[in-house]
């Protein structure tokens, strides 16, 4: 799968909800019910970062969730690819690029939100075709201004921003023209993970489908 062909899923991905949560799992019987409060909520796009021993199994657990696009995040090695895509994930999204990630997600049809922060790692990725983008870590890396500044030089990448964004700066993203939308863990605390409040986590999803 080309570049060109992965960011467009992917501008179609980040088009589904203005926010795209960014999830944390610990116990593989929160990944089901964790899903569809979400989509309930009005978050269809899922990241399922790639950090917890049950990761995978959740991304198999929440593909079976009607409405639900879920990816794999924190994608770092080839192999990281090849094992999101067998547990069924429609995406990935990585923190930064490489080569060799870039060339496993061509090889394993996995289309990527390859991560950058500055201009030129920018530029790298759209030099091979990729025109969406994830820029990480957001609010440490510049925030808004930085991408509102990014968007003057080099208008045709899109963004989503993720790190530090919760719903208090989110409207701050979203409102630029080069954002399609923001990545944020805000949308499933873990605190309610814990005690099983699906319907905490929907109200936290509509808050945030709702930012525009
Ligand atoms: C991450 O990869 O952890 C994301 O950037 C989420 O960041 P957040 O927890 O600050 O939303």
């Amino acid at each position: 799968m080309t570049p060109t062909e992965q960011s467009r899923l992917a501008s179609e991905i980040c088009r589904l909800a203005p926010v795209v949560p960014v999830l944390v799992l610990d116990d593989l019987a929160h990944a089901k019910p964790l899903a569809e409060a979400l989509v309930k909520g009005g978050l269809p796009a899922l990241e399922v970062t790639l950090r917890t021993a049950c990761a995978l199994d959740a991304i198999r657990a929440m593909a079976e969730v009607p409405g639900g696009m879920v990816g794999a995040g924190t994608l770092l090695t080839p192999a990281d690819v090849k094992a999101a895509k067998a547990a069924g994930a429609k995406f990935g999204v990585s923190p930064g690029a490489t080569e060799r990630l870039l060339d496993a997600c061509a090889e394993y049809e996995l289309p990527l939100l390859p991560g950058a922060a500055t201009a030129s790692e920018i530029m790298a990725l759209l030099e091979k075709g990729y025109t969406v983008q994830k820029f990480f870590p957001a609010e440490q890396a510049g925030g808004a201004p930085y991408l509102k500044s990014i968007g003057s030089p080099i208008p045709q990448v899109s963004f989503c921003p993720t790190g530090g964004i919760s719903l208090k700066n989110a409207r701050d993203y979203l409102g630029l023209k080069n954002i399609l939308c923001v990545g944020g863990s805000w949308v499933a605390p873990k605190d309610a993970m814990a005690k099983g409040d699906w319907a905490a986590i929907t109200a936290l999803a509509a808050e945030a489908a709702a930012l525009r």
